[in-house]
């Protein structure tokens, strides 16, 4: 299985760090945070990346990971000229992935404790469609949160950072697409922030009952704020996966 990382966007909730860097070559330890994705998705077996971020940081990006070579794994790098969102930025990979292969986003500042093993593998078994990893928290509305069915217990929608939220169950940047995820790209609109919303995509197949979930082992966090880049640094101090 091939992988994409999504590592552009602006960061500002991580200002005035990021007036001079990209979010993800903040360090977490003593590693840039970038290098625990790459390095969590090579534990799982996955050797083809593609990295998409913006213009003004591919430069960092190419001085910490080059081709790949030294980090296992081969590096295909997209430029995302403006944080138009993180389905826009995915839409990127779309010309270099096959028209129905399955594949894995994992964005970038997403740090966890587990292997990918697992999901991977329950992912290849689904015969098709979607599938998000959602993890319990205590501050649900920081994120996208899952909306459960009673009956079946699966997903029924998906609300990005709602007031109230229907559950604690965030779902987190870790998804895992078939070839489906590019023709619902082409009908959704941006949203009010004027983005092309992954919420939006996951909830059109959450619609057409291809939204599959799974709980997220261990622990996890999104380094996007000061309080979880700081948590981040504590927990995975120097360790690469
Ligand atoms: O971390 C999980 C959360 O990530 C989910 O629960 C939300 O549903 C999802 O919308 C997202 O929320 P955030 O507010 O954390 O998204 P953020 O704008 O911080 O972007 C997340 C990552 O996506 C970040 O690592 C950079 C990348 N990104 C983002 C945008 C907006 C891009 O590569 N390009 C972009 O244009």
């Amino acid at each position: 299985m091939r992988a994409v990382i999504l590592a552009g966007g602006t960061g500002t909730r991580l200002r005035p760090l990021t007036y001079w860097t990209n979010k993800h070559l903040l360090p977490v330890g003593h590693y840039p945070m970038i290098c625990y994705g790459v390095a969590r998705l090579r534990q799982a077996g996955i050797r083809d990346i593609i990295l998409v971020t913006g213009r003004s940081a591919v430069g960092g990006f190419a001085d910490v990971l080059g081709s790949g070579r030294d980090w296992g794994v081969s590096l295909t790098y997209r430029l995302q000229e403006e944080a138009g969102g993180i389905a826009q930025a995915l839409d990127l990979a779309r010309p270099l992935l096959g028209a129905e292969e399955k594949f894995v986003v994992l964005l970038g500042d997403n740090l966890f404790e587990k292997s990918l093993d697992p999901y991977i593998e329950a992912f290849l078994r689904q015969p098709d469609g979607a599938m998000v990893l959602v993890k319990r928290v205590d501050d649900p509305h920081r994120y996208g949160v899952a909306e459960f069915d009673p009956v079946t217990g699966r997903i029924a929608r998906i609300l990005e950072k709602p007031i109230h939220p229907p559950s604690s169950y965030c779902v987190t940047g870790i998804y895992f697409y078939d070839g489906d995820v590019f023709r619902i790209m082409d009908r959704i609109e941006p949203s009010l922030r004027g983005e092309l919303e992954i919420t939006d995509v996951n909830n059109a197949f959450a619609a057409a009952g291809k939204l599959a979930h799974m709980e997220l082992d261990g622990w996890w966090t999104d380094a996007g704020t000061f309080a979880s880049l700081e948590e981040a640094g504590r927990r995975l101090k120097g360790i690469l996966p």
